[in-house]
């Protein structure tokens, strides 16, 4: 039996209308990558901005010690990935968070950075935030609040906000090589997606 004409041209147009949708659907999907070379300049700005740690802020490691334990054991498979990717993201993005929240100290005991180096860095750190939007809905814990929170006691208070910047640099620092050096098969490369 032959099908009829429009019986054919009806098949047809319901297969374009759901390769439409489908179409759409990845449209509408937040993406879930971050570019490995984009995170490779993060850090390198990052780095590149200012100094090395101040003995004089060794007392705050007490106050801000990164949970190294965020970042899974191994990332051998897509979960762990995921958790890797999320880790990156969610200390930039609360990075993001205490740098709309409070003023770098500036003057005699405060933060002397590279201000053109920070605005790039800034830049990047907005890309990644907008290209990895779809990690933010992270089912695991939040592992990493206890420590922003306490980052932001420090950075808080007069007398010892400098301290708790630069500790913060020294994290995110550590956060992207450490991403970069153990989880970088977790990473989108440009022109092999
Ligand atoms: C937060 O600060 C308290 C001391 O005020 C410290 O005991 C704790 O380990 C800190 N936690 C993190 C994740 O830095
Ligand atoms: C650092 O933590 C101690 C408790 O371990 C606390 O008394 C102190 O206020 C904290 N310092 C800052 C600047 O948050």
């Amino acid at each position: 039996m032959k099908p009829s004409r429009s019986k054919l041209s009806s098949t047809v147009l319901c297969v374009l209308l759901q390769l439409c949708s489908l179409q759409l659907l990845v449209v509408a999907m937040p993406t879930c990558r971050l570019l490995e070379d984009v995170v490779l300049n993060t850090h390198h700005l990052l780095r590149d901005l200012g100094g090395a740690f101040p003995v004089q802020c060794l007392k705050y490691n007490i106050n801000i010690s990164f949970p190294d334990s965020a970042f899974p054991a191994s990332t051998a498979n897509h979960p762990q990935c995921r958790q890797a990717l999320w880790v990156v993201y969610e200390t930039l993005r609360e990075t993001q968070l205490l740098f709309e929240d409070f003023e770098l100290p500036v003057g005699e005991g405060g933060v002397s950075w590279d201000r053109k180096k920070l605005s790039s860095f800034q830049n990047l750190q907005d890309r990644l935030l907008e290209e990895g939007s779809c990690l933010s809905t992270n089912k695991t814990p939040d592992v990493l609040s206890p420590y922003f929170s306490n980052v932001t006691a420090v950075v808080q208070q007069q007398g010892s906000a400098a301290c708790g910047w630069m500790a913060l640099r020294r994290d995110v620092l550590w956060v992207l090589k450490t991403a970069l050096r153990e989880h970088h098969s977790c990473f989108t490369r440009r022109g092999r997606h």
